[in-house]
């Protein structure tokens, strides 16, 4: 790994075993890119590479020539207003109504490790060695700004780490309108763009189509990053698969409000861009004052999707996620959510807890409906006590009770939003966003606090720490169930409106970040109704997020696969819940639920385990077992994606450990088919001289296999009733099988 500069040519060079990363300073003192993509020599003049053909009606900067355009050349971050036409990485709007600005070269700075960004989720090092840093800073001599490109790559991860910074030394106030986080203008458009998009109870399901002239992009304004879209986006070539080829990884380490963006222009130059959703941003620049990005991340492969997703996953798993609980494997948890919903007391949860106990669970979760008022959904939120109704020794008593079987304690917040019913909102009606003179739209009855106010996300630090201190409490799921509307904050005058998406999400990093620091044995799990921010910006701070509300396993089968593309099994939180499944009425067996939920690190139940059947709790016993002896496998291998569930019947995965002597194959059919054909599943991963011995979860023997058989000649899959005639024990819909492998 280095970042090598040439001084003739002024080209950066950033590199490592794998990737190559090279740009360098134009003519006109602006940055442009020269190349991204898998490694090539070093000490090598790639400037050559910058193209400069005559384009009728482009617009040249060099009086009487025409060789440089900005609107044709590939740039490191661009501007508008000069040439270039295409939608810009970066606008600022100056005191005398310009946007035009010109950031040029000044210097730049290369040095060993990663800072940190303040404030800001970010991946990082442990040790300087693994990754070195380069800092471009360009000025603008008319605003008398600066502007500082940071990259960072990592020795042995193809990922380049990008962010930008901007510094006003002048004495004019600048409206910075766009700061994208990164820019990357690619020589051709030969790409499909695969998104993961859905809803609530579907999020994260890949939707591909391939680069056309103009711009393709997703976002959300919500104030969250949101069900619909995730800020991951993958390029990759029309011919890459799972397995081969090349693909860019883009993903954007931040909660709130976002923007990914490709512009194919018309010579087939692709620009791409991450960073903050635009609309609505207004962030005021005073003089002296600095503004820094989120971090956006390029990951590169050429071993296919399944590579690409690999350095993902271990990249957020090992150096985004923080704290204790990184490198640990997660209690198997009980939520009542599922079992109970607002119905309950004390003495009911020590139950449900007392006899998950009994099955092996370690940690017991109590959801919403602890605190206040909150009998329901209307009341409550903002008064972060116990409801003495219910537990009349409060969250102390339960939680000493819930200690004294064994177990750990978990609590239900949602820090963010409050009730008009409640006494928060009586003593702070003006501590709600909404904007003066407008009706407030509610969610869910609901309002969302102004986290861009510090005194705000202080009383709900006071509220939250007082229960904290108090009892003892291992984890916590804080959840966030509604959008933002109306955006406006009474504590910022009329030129700052357009800062409060930003400040609001970096208020909720602070109060993540305070909790942190007092209480740093709580586990963290991020939640909103679901999968509505399960973001690479969250896993800063909680290591792992509810997925989605929906628990059903098929749709989980989708889910789970989706959210695979980019993010690490261990980050999952996946429940087996009872059947009808609440969210669609289907039915699904309960090996599936477990054996589709044991693919998260958040493994647990969200159930009565008192209302199950004796032969129900024996297979819960046994899959409790199960879950324990894989999670060190779930949490640290490598996992493949095999066979996707959204164009095949069948849709396989599997995790192998890092030293290859174990893996888990996952097989699910989604509806059975008669006299069904033979089938076949190819592992990926395994050590091609080892043999393996594979089992099935119930414990059949399947025999003993070589690695190389099981790769290349396959694990045989087909149906053992394949061919009978129907009869009750014959699986039916929503089957599933999994194979444990280990070596001899
Ligand atoms: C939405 C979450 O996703 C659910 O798991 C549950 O915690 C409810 N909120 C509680 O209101």
């Amino acid at each position: 790994m280095g970042i090598e500069f040439l001084e003739e040519g002024r080209q950066f060079h950033l590199y490592n075993d794998d990737i190559s990363y090279v740009f360098h300073v134009m003519r006109n003192g602006q940055l442009g890119n020269l190349y991204f993509g898998k490694r090539i020599a070093t000490n090598r003049d790639y400037t050559d590479r910058e193209e400069h053909s005559y384009r009728p009606v482009s617009a040249y900067t060099y009086d009487h020539e025409y060789s440089f355009s900005l609107g044709d050349l590939r740039q490191e971050y661009p501007a508008y207003g000069t040439g270039d036409f295409r939608d810009p990485a970066v606008e600022i709007k100056q005191e005398n109504g310009s946007t035009v600005t010109n950031f040029t070269y000044q210097k730049h700075r290369i040095f060993a490790g990663k800072p940190r960004l303040d404030g800001l989720p970010a991946t990082y090092v442990e040790n300087n060695d693994e990754a070195m840093t380069l800092e471009v800073t360009l000025h603008d001599d008319v605003i008398a700004a600066d502007m500082v490109l940071t990259y960072t790559i990592y020795a042995n991860r193809n990922v380049i780490a990008r962010n930008v910074r901007f510094i006003n030394h002048g004495k004019q106030p600048l409206h910075i309108t766009k700061a994208m986080s990164l820019a990357l203008d690619l020589p051709d458009s030969n790409y499909d763009w695969l998104q993961f998009s859905g809803a609530w109870a579907r999020e994260r399901q890949p939707k591909a189509r391939h680069l056309q002239q103009g711009i393709q992009a997703i976002g959300s304004t919500r104030g969250a990053s949101s069900h619909m879209q995730n800020p991951f986006v993958i390029l990759k070539r029309p011919n890459t698969t799972e397995d081969l080829g090349t693909a860019i990884g883009l993903t954007f380490v931040y909660s709130g409000n976002f923007r990914i963006q490709a512009e194919v222009d018309t010579y087939d130059v692709t620009r791409l861009t991450v960073g903050i959703h635009p609309q609505n941003f207004d962030w005021k620049l005073n003089p002296g004052a600095v503004f820094q990005t989120p971090e956006a991340l390029i990951t590169f492969s050429h071993t296919g999707l399944n590579g690409l997703s690999q350095t993902n996953h271990a990249l957020l798993r090992e150096r985004l996620v923080r704290g204790k609980w990184r490198d640990r494997n997660r209690p198997v948890l009980i939520n009542n959510w599922e079992a109970t919903y607002f119905d309950f007391d004390e003495d009911k949860l020590v139950q449900i807890a007392k006899k998950a106990r009994d099955c092996g669970i370690e940690l017991f979760v109590l959801d919403d409906g602890w605190f206040s008022t909150r009998n329901g959904e209307t009341s409550g939120l903002g008064d972060w006590w116990a409801n003495r109704d219910r537990l009349p020794n409060g969250i102390k008593g339960l939680a000493t009770r819930v200690k004294k079987l064994g177990m750990k304690f978990g609590l239900w917040f949602e820090p963010e939003m409050v009730n008009k019913d409640s006494e928060l909102y009586r003593n702070h009606p003006d501590w709600i966003i909404q904007t003066p003179h407008r009706h407030p739209s509610h969610g869910r009855q609901q309002y969302v606090l102004d986290f861009s106010r510090p005194e705000v996300v202080d009383a709900i630090y006071t509220m939250m720490a007082k229960i904290l201190a108090d009892a003892d409490i291992d984890y916590i799921k804080w959840d966030m169930n509604r959008n933002i509307t109306e955006v406006y904050s009474a504590a910022y005058p009329a030129d700052q409106q357009g800062e409060i998406f930003h400040r609001y999400i970096l208020g909720v990093y602070s109060l993540y970040e305070r909790l942190i620091n007092r209480f740093p044995d709580i586990l963290f799990e991020s939640c909103a109704s679901g999968g509505g921010r399960f973001d690479a910006g969250m896993l800063y701070y909680a290591p792992q997020a509810w997925t989605s509300d929906c628990s059903d396993a098929a749709e989980r089968v989708k889910i789970q696969y989706g959210t695979s593309y980019g993010y690490p099994l261990s980050s999952m939180g996946a429940h087996v819940s009872i059947t009808p499944n609440h969210q669609l009425n289907r039915s699904t067996p309960l090996k599936t639920r477990g054996d589709i939920a044991f693919f998260g690190g958040g493994f647990g139940y969200e159930l009565d385990l008192n209302k199950l059947t004796p032969a129900e709790q024996k297979a819960v016993n046994a899959q409790i077992r199960f879950a324990k002896q894989s999670r060190e496998i779930i949490n640290h291998g490598i996992f493949y994606r095999l066979q996707d569930p959204f164009t095949h019947n069948i849709a396989t995965w599997m995790v192998v450990s890092p030293d290859k002597r174990h893996a888990l194959v996952e097989v699910y059919k989604m509806l059975n088919d008669v006299n069904a054909p033979f089938h076949l599943t190819y592992l990926r991963g395994l050590d091609s001289k080892a043999q393996y011995h594979v089992t099935e979860e119930e414990g059949q023997d399947c025999g003993l296999h070589g690695g190389d058989e099981l790769m290349n000649a396959g694990l045989i899959t087909t149906d053992e009733q394949a061919g009978q005639v129907a009869t009750e024990d014959i699986k039916g819909d929503f089957s599933s099988r999994l194979f444990i492998l280990d070596a001899k």
